[in-house]
């Protein structure tokens, strides 16, 4: 039964993409700190993840512990906390996580109970190791649901993110075993065409995505700084027409105004966030040029026109292309203005550039 939890995408941040397994409790509250500073959190990122590397051994009752880098996990829990903030982990069903610590391979419900015990709002669990175990679409599935189960068990309300890569199917059972997200792809780097190939060709069927359960493109490069500006506008213009989750990969203490600009947009994060939870597609392709529709809930249309060329060129947008059968008002989300309406709209769009707009108008 549906859980109430992660009814639009959840959004937040993760320490993988900038801090691999270097991360720890000083710079997670750090960047905790730095969430509500920046406006972060009250554009609604509220998750704060750690990823793989915050594992110490097991205690002699079996139960996981934080490494030295992680003092005390319940207490950074309340420190996340009391900034409005909820805490992620992440561990795997095999015996070994994929940086080499100890995963959760025959501690499964003891597992979900210390996390619940710390306070633990969010879990990633990260298919890497126990491969003999985990061959076949079935044994894969029934450790998901394993783990799904064991959360359930815990009475804690706790967001369960399915990281398997796309095996099996993913989307057309993760959320039978209480999965929240999961994702379709191998894992994203912080290079314009990795990103593309990921967002436009490998993201998962819109069928399955919806409130309650989400296609997971992976993670967010923002402000990594291996994309130009358009580039970063582009990955997140796909993101939100996408309905993906929006988790930050960025270090959040140090970044400049027009990564926040691009992070805190809230008229884009209005199109991810949409109560409708229709994910986007590609409805017109012509060579490198490319749009995409997304109903939204208050009967508008989120377009987004995509130049994945490296020349910047002219798009044409017509009526016809929103799913509309007339405008009544328009607006460009990235300007954060009206657009002037006429049949067919036309856009220069730069080299791997986007534009997202919001029409309003007859069904
Ligand atoms: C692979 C995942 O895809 C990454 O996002 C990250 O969680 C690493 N594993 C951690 O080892």
């Amino acid at each position: 039964p549906p859980d109430g939890l992660a009814l639009t995408p959840p959004m937040g941040w993760s320490s993988w993409n900038k801090f691999a397994e270097h991360i720890d409790d000083k710079t997670v509250r750090e960047i905790a700190d730095a969430m509500v500073s920046s406006g972060l959190r009250d554009a609604g990122y509220v998750y704060v993840n750690i990823d793989d590397g915050w594992q110490g051994t097991r205690a002699a009752d079996g139960s996981i512990q934080a490494n030295e880098r992680f003092p005390d996990m319940k207490a950074l829990a309340d420190y996340v906390h009391s900034k409005g903030l909820k805490l992620g982990i992440y561990s795997s069903p095999g015996p070994k996580t994929c940086a080499g610590y100890e995963g959760s391979y025959g501690h499964v419900a003891q597992d979900a109970q210390t996390y619940a015990s710390w306070g633990i709002d969010y879990l990633k669990y990260d298919l890497c190791s126990g491969e003999a175990f985990y061959q076949t679409g079935a044994q894969i599935r029934a450790s998901y649901q394993e783990m799904g189960q064991a959360l359930r068990a815990t009475g804690r309300a706790i967001v369960y993110s399915l990281c398997e890569y796309g095996r099996a199917d993913v989307g057309s059972w993760g959320r039978s075993v209480g999965g929240h997200l999961w994702r379709t792809t191998g894992d994203i780097t912080d290079e314009y065409e990795v990103m593309a190939r990921l967002g436009f060709e490998l993201n998962g069927k819109p069928q399955h995505a919806g409130a309650g359960g989400w296609n997971d493109p992976d993670m967010l490069e923002v402000g990594n700084g291996g994309m130009t500006h358009d580039e970063y506008q582009t990955y997140m213009t796909l993101w939100a027409m996408s309905a993906a989750p929006l988790l930050m990969g960025h270090d959040v203490r140090h970044m400049s105004a027009a990564t926040v600009a691009l992070l805190e947009n809230p008229e884009v994060i209005a199109i991810d966030q949409d109560v409708l939870g229709a994910q986007g597609q590609s409805v017109r392709k012509d060579g490198d040029s490319e749009i995409w529709r997304k109903p939204l809930a208050d009967g508008s249309v989120a377009v987004a026109l995509f130049n994945r060329g490296a020349q910047s060129k002219t798009m044409t947008l017509t009526v016809a292309d929103s799913g509309l059968s007339a405008w009544q008002s328009g607006r460009d989300l990235w300007q954060q203005q009206e657009v002037i309406l006429q049949p067919q709209l036309t856009f220069t769009v730069a080299a791997h550039g986007s534009q997202l707009l919001r029409l309003q108008g007859q069904q």
